[in-house]
């Protein structure tokens, strides 16, 4: 069933449990996600990120409507958030596209042109009823560059949320995009400084490359909305080439793609699992 991101953000955060959000690229992903999370009898957000978008053409609609359709029939609360925009247009499409939430990526600049840009994107996706997170202090990792250095700082962090308006706000905590190794070793005590610091709930990115006691860890610290994405293609794209090893003669896509779906969904239970409980 469909839930706003704001709401599972709110019940995770009440129970001192986090939400897993994970990504979309094709309808395959939402199906295993969904299933993963009825696995786990527990709700999840689903993610299409810019870049996914840009994948499928530039076109939010159809992989948006595919998403929303897949959510729909989940029997646990499922929340449709775009990720990563820094194309302030595709804001625009996320509320008509039927999304409930949307991560404004303006931590490229600097400080106080990420203020400018991000608050101005928050009053109008506000205006739209969406959901708003954004970051601060780059999470490394997205043009296929780790940087695990790079670190938040809380009063900066609390700074920026009470001049942009943010409902949360992603951070870096010693995490990285795109890591295939869960290796990552998180600063749990600068998670709680910046839980104590900001009013609204922080988010993990690059939590694929975390294993799971830091999971654990951060969650306690204080993180709520857990994003993870690489972990699931780990998966499906494993599964992909054991379906194909050996079997030159198969043509049917779905020969290949159902055990990487399931795959995937065994992904998805396992970690949801982890992160729902306290
Ligand atoms: O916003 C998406 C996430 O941060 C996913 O990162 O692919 O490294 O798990 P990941
Ligand atoms: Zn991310």
């Amino acid at each position: 069933m469909l839930t706003p991101t704001g709401e599972l953000v709110a019940a995770a955060r009440a129970a001192g449990t986090a939400v897993p959000a994970f990504n979309v690229i094709t309808i395959e992903h939402a199906e295993a996600i969904v299933a993963g999370a009825e696995a786990a009898h527990s709700p999840v957000i689903l993610q299409i990120s810019e870049n996914a978008v840009r994948f499928h053409g530039g076109r939010l609609a159809p992989i948006a409507a595919a998403t929303r359709a897949v959510a729909e029939a989940a029997s646990v609360g499922v929340a449709l958030h775009l990720d990563h925009v820094e194309d302030t247009e595709l804001l625009d499409q996320a509320a008509a596209c039927g999304l409930h939430s949307v991560m404004v990526d303006a931590s490229r600049l600097p400080y106080a042109e990420n203020v400018a840009a991000t608050a101005a994107a928050v009053v109008r996706c506000h205006e739209q009823g969406l959901w708003v997170e954004s970051e601060l202090g780059e999470v490394g990792g997205k043009d296929g560059a780790h940087a695990p250095g790079v670190r938040t700082d809380p009063a900066e962090a609390a700074r920026f949320v009470a001049a942009t308006g943010v409902d949360a706000l992603a951070v870096a905590v010693g995490s990285s995009h795109a890591m295939t190794d869960r290796t990552a070793r998180l600063d749990h005590t600068l998670i709680t400084a910046l839980r104590d610091a900001v009013p609204v709930p922080l988010v993990l990115h690059g939590s694929s490359g975390v294993p799971d006691d830091e999971l654990r860890a951060a969650v306690a610290a204080g993180m709520v909305k857990i994003n993870i994405g690489t972990a699931l293609n780990t998966a499906f794209t494993g599964a992909v080439r054991a379906a194909l090893a050996g079997a030159p003669d198969v043509v049917d896509p779905r020969k290949y793609l159902a055990p990487a779906r399931d795959a995937m969904a065994e992904t998805v239970r396992t970690l949801t699992t982890l992160l729902a409980s306290h």
